[in-house]
């Protein structure tokens, strides 16, 4: 195969080094481009073609269905695999030993404080702030409660904020939810483990003694595995680029909250029950609301179903309707809401109109099937994936930094007014 990218243009050749990825993806590299040919830029909106960045973390291959996480499986890691074991490997590249396991989940531990004056900063937000919002300026917020700005290159340094992270971006997340219900904040607590610690910490009454439910425990933690990384997604680009500029991990990670809140991304999970209940109560006629996705005068699109990179099934979504359906039955839950998907996505995998465009149901189409039934509300359902995805953005800007990559900044076509003279006010 030939190793240089050709492009001709006006009777002049312009050739370009090729780069092989290890999974044998091939890249044109235009590094060199607008300086080599006197000014030609790329143009690619939504970046459906371009690659961003060299990384090793998450290999995933659209057409074929697969997700790996340095190397592993997706399905290997649910089945087999710790939350906080799966969030180790991805973030330092390798499954830890038990003592790397320990001191990370010990460590973590040690950071589960956040400064009281953080409550004073959420005593601000009216009580039925998104939390979403609330998780979002508060990460912020860190920033200014932790001034000291990492030493990347300095092994101890960055494991701390990693821990750190990792460990108050939870308690906020509670905290949210907390805030809506009117309930006292709670904090981590030693005892538990960190899947533990997030469900305390939301659904304990300071009147009773907390017991794990350990099937809810179990759920969740796959459920959040499934969310760790998914390379350079909408809100994990905006991490790295936010951090292209040196800004903080806090600073950065509070940008990829925002950037996940939308609905054609992590905000897709709340979307997909919203609209389960609406065809519910409009009498279940599911035929009606996949006529309305496929209509281009009608702005409904099947929330839950396509995918940027995914021509072929999300393997996310599969291990996750697996794990609807046994959640829902250990749990003893009858949730109409699942019929109603179940029967949506054989009507729309059945269709012309999906089947040609290669649209399958994603990550959200059954994710919130399970929260649901896990007691955790429909605002909370976003925030959730924010703690899955905690790890992924953590690692992919690492890996920014670690990697000197430089500040991130677009060109642009631009199509605006040529030059033309000022005229004074009075004259316009
Ligand atoms: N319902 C109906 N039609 C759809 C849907 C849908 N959910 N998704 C895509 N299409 C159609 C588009 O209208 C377009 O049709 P056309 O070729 O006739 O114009 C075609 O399929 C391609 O769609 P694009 O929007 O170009 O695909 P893109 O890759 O830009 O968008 C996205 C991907 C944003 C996920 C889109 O499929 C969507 O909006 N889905 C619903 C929201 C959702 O579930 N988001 C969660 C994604 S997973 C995650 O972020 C964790």
């Amino acid at each position: 195969m030939s190793e240089i990218g050709v492009f001709e243009f006006q009777g002049k050749r312009y050739e370009f080094p090729v780069e092989i990825g290890s999974e044998n993806e091939i890249a044109i590299d235009i590094k060199k481009m607008r300086s080599s040919t006197g000014g030609i830029i790329t143009l690619d909106p939504g970046f459906k073609n371009t690659g961003s960045c060299k990384s090793a973390i998450t290999f995933l291959d659209g057409e074929k269905g697969v997700l790996r996480y340095r190397g592993y499986a997706l399905e290997d890691l649910a089945e087999n695999a710790k939350f906080l074991e799966v969030a180790y490997l991805v973030i330092f590249g390798e499954l830890p030993t038990k003592k790397e396991l320990d001191r990370f989940e010990n460590t973590i531990k040690s950071y589960t404080m956040l400064n009281e004056e953080m409550k004073d900063i959420l005593d601000g937000f009216p009580k039925n702030a998104h939390p979403m919002g609330i998780l979002s300026s508060l990460t912020g917020a860190l920033t200014a409660f932790n001034p000291h700005a990492v030493d990347i290159h300095n092994e101890e340094d960055m494991y701390e904020a990693i821990c750190k992270t990792m460990a108050k971006i939870p308690v906020i997340a509670a905290w949210a939810h907390s805030k809506n219900l009117g309930k006292p904040m709670n904090y981590a607590h030693n005892d538990y483990d960190y899947i533990e610690n997030i469900l305390q910490m939301m659904f304990m009454k300071r009147n009773e003694r907390y017991t794990t439910n350990k099937v809810v425990a179990e759920a969740l933690d796959k459920l959040l595995i499934l969310h760790i990384d998914h390379e350079q997604n909408c809100s994990t680009s905006t991490v790295r680029i936010v951090g292209s500029s040196h800004a903080g991990l806090f600073a950065s990670i509070s940008a990829g909250v925002s950037a996940l809140w939308g609905p054609l991304h992590g905000g897709a999970n709340q979307a997909v029950i919203e609209m389960l209940e609406k065809i519910i109560e409009d009498g279940g006629d599911v035929e009606k609301y996949i006529n309305k996705a496929k209509d281009k005068n009608d702005p409904f699109r099947l929330m839950g179903f396509g995918h940027r990179v995914y021509k072929n099934f999300d393997p996310r979504a599969l291990i996750i309707k697996k794990s609807a359906d046994a959640v829902l039955k250990e749990l003893d839950i009858d949730d109409p809401t699942l019929k109603v998907a179940k029967h949506l996505e054989e009507v729309a995998l059945n269709d012309p109109y999906f089947v040609d465009r290669k649209l399958f149901p994603n990550v959200d189409f059954y994710s919130g099937i399970i929260y649901r039934a896990l007691g955790i509300p429909l605002e909370m359902f976003t925030v959730m994936f924010a703690i899955g995805r905690l790890p992924g953005w953590i690692a992919q800007w690492r890996e920014m930094r670690l990697n000197g990559e430089l500040i991130g900044r677009p060109r642009q076509l631009y199509i605006g007014k040529n030059k033309r003279d000022f005229k004074p006010l009075e004259k316009r």
